[in-house]
Parts: structure tokens; C-alpha cells; sequence
């Protein structure tokens, strides 16, 4: 079974989930242009939060010390910056990295970028979010005694949230770890919310992240004039999140083919493009723990103090099958 996808196969799904549902799926923003368009617009974490590396240095050295072989998943890995320089100056030898990622384009930049390097990479176009993940895990991980899988860049935070938990408890095993890394709220007061809102309603404005935002409705031949860009915010109480959904609701009825079927849209309708989650952390850890993760607020064994906040771990904790003795 290959594991690894074109770009053209994972579009075309994507596309005839789009036509069904008529939403789309925030891979979609990265797909082909999409993964340049962010690049370029975008600075590694470690530039933007001075001493966020050597506390990412001090969780991973703190998880991989107690494994002879350990593996580095990173979901959405993206073009792995963030990744390589951890790696790089974690000075780890027991690390395999394996990024996985949706977009060709991402795949590309991520193998561009650990060229320079010895560290043992390995780089998958492939959905995280799909079934064939438990698989491809069994046939090519099991030889690890142990497992990181990483969400970084708060991309746990844009996906469906119940869908995603699920899947993880069904495919990480008993001591795999969940690196998780999510923005969280300071300010959970009405105040605060105003204030996120201000923040990411600001982003809809041209120079900011208009361009990026609008990007799957041009791939699919939606024009600008047709459309107004919104921004909805909710709250997800079950997962302690603000919801910040990027949305477009049409002006006029259009009809336009997309992978070769016809679609009609009408003024009422809205589709979702992006949702950015901020959370409450206890709620968060809440949701994990309900999903049978255990939080390891010190990176597991060792006793390291995670210096930025909004960084934390979740292990995996054997599920207890009920009734069984
Ligand atoms: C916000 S970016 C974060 C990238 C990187 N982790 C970072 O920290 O900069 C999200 C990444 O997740 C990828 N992605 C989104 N949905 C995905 C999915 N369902 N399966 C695999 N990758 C996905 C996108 O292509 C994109 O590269």
C-alpha cells in the first residue's frame, strides 16, 4: 500500500467533499499556489517568541531520553522549519523525523529545507485526518518504542475538533505522546472575546490575510465581486474554544462547474473557508483526558518547566474496555 498521494488525487477528493458539503476543508488553502502564498507571508515561531525554542528543546530532549528509537510525526508539518531547527538543536540521535502534509507544495519545501541536514527525514502527502493514517502507522512505526505526534502552528485548532480526537485515541498507542501546540486564551472575559475579534477581524482587511483566505474560492473559479469575506465568532464549550470562522456568503446566484459537475449557489448561501480555535487550557486538557489522553503537564518522566504556556503534552493512557472484569 503507498501511503504517500499527488497532489491531483488529494484535490480531487477534496474537491468532490467540497461539492457534497460545500465547505472547504482548511487543506485547501494550501493547496498548489496556496503553500507559497503562506510561506512567503509567514516567519517561523521561534523568530516571533525569543526562548520558545529551548523550552520546545527541553520537551522534546524530556520525551525522547527514555526511548532507544523514537519517532517525530509532525502533522500539517508544512515547509518544516520549526521542525528542523528543533531538531538541529536538539542534538537528539535517536529521532526519525516524518512530516506529513496535505499539500505537494508544503512536502516540497519541507524536503527543501532538511537537505541540509543528516537527520534522518522522511516526508508524506498525506491527509492526516484519514483513515489510512492507523494504518500507515502500524506498517511503518511499529518498530519505535516511541511515538511524538506533533500539531504545530495551532493546526489542531482548524480542524474539525470531535472528528480529530477521535482518530488520535483510535491511532496512537499506550506511551505515544501528543505534542499539541494551540493558542490559548488569557482574557476569557466578554472584554477578552472583543478583543480576539478585533484581532482576527482585522485580517480580512487587503495587505493582511485576505488574499491567502480567498485563495480556495478562486481555485475553484468563485470571484471576488460575487462573495463578501465574513467573520463569525462562536464558542465551542465542549473543547473550552473561541471559534473565529472565516466565511463567504454569495451576493447573487452563480452556477459554476467544479470537477465536472454543475453547482449552484444561491444569495443565502454561506460556506466556511477557516476556523482558528483559541482555547481555555483546562477545558482544552478536559476534552483530552475525556478521550482517554492523560495531560503530562511536565513533558512526561522528567521535571521540565515549560517556559511558554501555551505549549503543553497529552499522552496517550490505555483505554479501559468496560465490563471486562
Ligand atoms: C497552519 S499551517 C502549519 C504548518 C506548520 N506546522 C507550522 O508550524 O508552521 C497548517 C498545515 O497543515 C496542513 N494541513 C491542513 N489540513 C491537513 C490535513 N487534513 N492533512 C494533512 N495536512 C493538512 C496544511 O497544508 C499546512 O501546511
Amino acid at each position: 500500500m503507498t501511503y504517500s498521494h499527488s497532489d491531483r488525487d488529494l484535490i480531487r477528493k477534496s474537491l468532490s467533499q467540497f461539492s457534497f458539503f460545500r465547505n472547504f476543508e482548511q487543506k485547501m488553502l494550501y493547496f498548489k499556489e496556496g503553500a507559497s502564498k503562506f510561506v512567503q507571508k509567514r516567519k517561523c515561531i521561534y523568530r516571533l517568541f525569543p526562548g520558545l525554542l529551548s523550552s520546545d528543546i527541553a520537551v522534546l530532549q524530556g520525551i525522547a531520553k527514555n526511548g532507544k528509537k523514537v519517532a517525530l510525526i509532525s502533522l500539517g508539518c508544512g515547509n518544516a522549519d520549526r521542525d528542523f531547527e528543533l531538531l538541529e538543536a536538539s542534538e537528539l540521535s535517536n529521532i526519525d523525523y516524518y512530516g506529513i502534509d496535505s499539500s505537494a507544495g508544503m512536502i516540497k519545501f519541507g524536503e527543501e529545507v532538511f537537505k541540509k541536514s543528516k537527520l534522518s527525514s522522511h516526508f508524506l502527502c498525506q491527509d492526516f485526518s484519514s483513515s489510512d493514517m492507523k494504518e500507515w502507522q502500524e506498517d511503518c512505526l511499529s518498530q519505535y518504542d516511541r511515538r511524538i505526534y506533533a500539531f504545530f502552528g495551532n493546526t489542531f485548532g482548524n480542524v474539525p475538533q470531535s472528528h480529530m480526537a477521535d482518530l488520535l485515541r483510535n491511532m496512537l498507542k499506550p506511551g505515544d505522546v501528543l505534542w499539541i501546540d494551540m493558542a490559548q486564551r488569557e482574557d476569557t472575559t466578554p472584554e477578552g472575546d472583543g478583543q480576539l475579534f478585533e484581532k482576527y477581524l482585522q485580517r480580512l482587511e487587503p495587505g493582511q490575510q485576505r488574499d491567502f483566505l480567498l485563495y480556495p474560492l478562486q481555485f475553484i473559479g468563485i470571484k471576488e465581486k460575487d462573495i463578501e469575506l465574513q467573520i463569525e465568532m462562536k464558542k465551542e464549550s465542549s473543547v473550552g474554544a473561541l471559534l473565529f470562522n472565516y466565511c463567504v456568503a454569495f451576493q447573487k446566484k452563480i452556477e459554476l462547474e467544479v470537477d465536472g459537475e454543475l453547482l449552484t449557489f444561491l444569495p443565502e448561501d454561506v460556506i466556511d473557508i477557516l476556523q482558528i480555535r483559541i482555547y481555555d487550557e483546562k477545558k482544552f486538557i478536559r476534552f483530552f483526558e475525556e478521550h482517554s489522553f492523560t495531560y503530562l503537564p511536565s513533558g512526561d518522566t522528567s521535571s521540565i518547566e515549560l517556559k511558554d504556556e501555551r505549549y503543553f503534552i497529552v499522552s496517550r493512557r490505555p483505554v479501559i474496555k468496560m465490563g471486562k472484569n
